[in-house]
Order: C-alpha cells, then structure tokens, then sequence
C-alpha cells in the first residue's frame, strides 16, 4: 500500500516534472514570440495591444529587452547568402581548379559537402555579451570531401574572418581525435544515380528470367524502382548498402510494393566500374549473384512467388 501510494506519487512528480520542463518552455517561447513579433514595428504593437488582452503587450520598449539586441543576436545568426558565398569564392581560390560541383562530383572528385556558422568559444562570445569585449570573429566550418587524391579524406575546415575570409584552418583532428576516412561521407548525388544505373543497366539483365516470371520485368522497362536502406555497412570501413526492389506504380507509395528482391551493393571504391553485388535475397533465399539466381531458376530450383504488377492485387 505504501509502496504503492510511492509510485503513484513519483508518477505524479514525474508528470509535473515533464510539465514544467516541456510545456513551460514552451509556453514561455511562445510568449516570447508574440512580444517579440509585437515590439518589430508599430503597427505589430498596435494589432497585439487588444484591451481584453493587456499581459501581452510589450511594457517596455525593445532596446530594454536582451533577446531582441540585433548587436547580441547576431553572433550566432546563420550565414548570410553573401557569406555563404564569399566562402566558396575562398575556397575554390585556395583548393585548387579541381574543386568540383556537389552535385556533378563523383566519388573521386573533390567538392565542398556544406558551409555552415562556427559557433565562436563560449568564453569569447560570453566576454562579448557580459563585458563588452569585442565580438569574437565570425566563421565558418566548411566540410570538403577530398576523394581526388592518393588517400581520399573528409576535411573540416574553419573559414575566417567573415564577410571577407583571409585563412583557413584545418580543424579535422581537433574535431574528432584523428583522421576523418573517406568511406565515411554520405552518399553522393551521383554515386546513388550511379547504383541505380549499375542495378538496372549491368546487374539486372542478369535475372531476366525469373524477374520476368515473377514481377513481369522488361529490360529498359521501368516498372521497377529501388529504394536504399541504412546504415551503409555493419563495421567500421564498410561502404556497403542493401537496396530493395520495389513496382513503381503511379499513385501510389511504392514501398508498399516490394518484389522480394534486396542486393547488397558494394559501392566504397572510387570507380563505379569496380562496384560490385555481396549478396542477392530473392522471396527468402540468400544467392551470391544474379546470375546464380538465374541458374537455379533455369534448373527449376527456385520455387517463385508471382508478385502481381498492380497494387490492388494485394487488397483484392
Ligand atoms: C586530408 O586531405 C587534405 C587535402 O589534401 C590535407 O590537407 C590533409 O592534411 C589531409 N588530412 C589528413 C589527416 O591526412
Ligand atoms: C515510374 O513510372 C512513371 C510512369 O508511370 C515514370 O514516369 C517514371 O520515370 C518511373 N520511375 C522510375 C524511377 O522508373
Ligand atoms: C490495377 O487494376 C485495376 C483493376 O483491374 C485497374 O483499374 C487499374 O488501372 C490497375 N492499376 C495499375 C496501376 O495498373
């Protein structure tokens, strides 16, 4: 009895706790929005200020309020486009002409992945806001993707002082204790159109035989798509990912149709070329190829589901 009148009063605590420490704030920032969209302009101040409303009109002027200090806000404001682009003018002058596009890079390009704000050290930015000390430099953090060299790698790169960038420091090791390795960057626009090719150009007319059968596949149809899955690998070093097969149909959510074929694409070479398929799943049954899929199914060991190519087969 006792113990349990204990849990019941903890569970209340908890409740009030998970009150206070998700609502209130929330509360709080909504308030705080109100005022603060309400003291930006006269005419905000005069729509807020409704009689049966007094507690949220701005009692004081805006220069009173520490949140709304433009000076103040504007140490941890996100990089302007001027900015953003001052620092890619740097950085194409500093790394060189090989410096590629994003999105035309290939795995064996280099290319500039993002440019975000570096926040400054909380010690400078606290000297500033509390005493009055000068603003700490404003910066940016650029990670650059260098596959176009012997040892490929992933760079962070701290970019100063804004708007006008004069150096650049390399802040990799400092960030994570070590070397960043190239597999370990996201997939690449190109490289998953380059999968897609892969699966469809080289790798599926392998299995038009039983891909014919069981999900009415044309080659050069495309009434298959893929969809990729995470994570990209079970080890540290993997570049390895398992895609599913799935009808592409009009209207509706293809994931909804899967064909029961999924292939483990190895993709950590730089060159497309050398891509190649670890593993083949079809309706239950590993294979180490297409191909070997496609004998078993000529010698009539492969016993197939036929997945009809229309989604409302499955509800019917
Ligand atoms: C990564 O590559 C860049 C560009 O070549 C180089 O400056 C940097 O030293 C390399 N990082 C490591 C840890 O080798
Ligand atoms: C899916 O089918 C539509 C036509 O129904 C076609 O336009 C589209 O290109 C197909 N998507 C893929 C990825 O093949
Ligand atoms: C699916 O079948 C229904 C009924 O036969 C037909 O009306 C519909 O057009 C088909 N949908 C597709 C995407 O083929």
């Amino acid at each position: 009895m006792h113990a349990a009148l204990q849990i019941k009063s903890l569970k209340t605590a908890r409740a009030l706790a998970m009150f206070i420490f998700i609502f209130l704030p929330l509360w709080t920032l909504l308030v705080m929005g109100r005022e603060e969209g309400g003291v930006g302009s006269e005419e905000g101040v005069g729509k807020q200020c409704h009689p049966s409303l007094p507690p949220r009109c701005p009692s004081r002027s805006p220069s009173d309020q520490p949140w709304t200090h433009p000076d103040q806000s504007q140490l941890f404001a996100d990089l302007s486009q001027e900015e953003l682009t001052a620092v890619m003018s740097f950085l194409t002058q500093k790394l060189g002409p090989d410096l590629v596009d994003a999105r035309q890079a290939q795995p064996s390009d280099n290319c500039v992945f993002s440019v975000e704000l570096q926040l400054p050290p909380k010690a400078a930015a606290l000297a500033h806001l509390d005493r009055g000390s000068p603003p700490p430099a404003r910066e940016a953090l650029a990670i650059v993707f260098f596959g176009g060299q012997p040892q490929p790698n992933v760079t962070e790169l701290v970019v100063g002082p804004l708007p006008q960038p004069s150096y650049m420091r390399d802040v990799t090791v400092e960030h994570h204790g070590g070397p960043l390795p190239y597999h370990r960057c996201p997939v690449l626009l190109l490289e998953s159109l380059d999968i897609d090719q892969m699966i469809f150009d080289r790798e599926l007319p392998q299995a038009a035989g039983v891909l014919h059968h069981c999900c009415s596949y044309k080659q050069g149809g495309r009434n298959l798509v893929i969809l990729t899955t995470a994570p990209c690998g079970v080890q540290s070093g993997d570049r390895a990912t398992w895609f599913g097969l799935y009808y592409n149909i009009s209207g509706a959510r293809i994931y909804l149709h899967p064909v029961g074929l999924e292939l483990l694409i190895h993709h950590k070479a730089l060159d497309p070329a050398q891509w190649t398929i670890q593993k083949v799943f079809f309706q239950g049954h590993y294979y180490k190829s297409l191909a070997q899929l496609e004998e078993q199914f000529e010698a009539g060991q492969v016993n197939v589901v036929v997945i009809p190519d229309n989604g409302t087969g499955w509800l019917t």
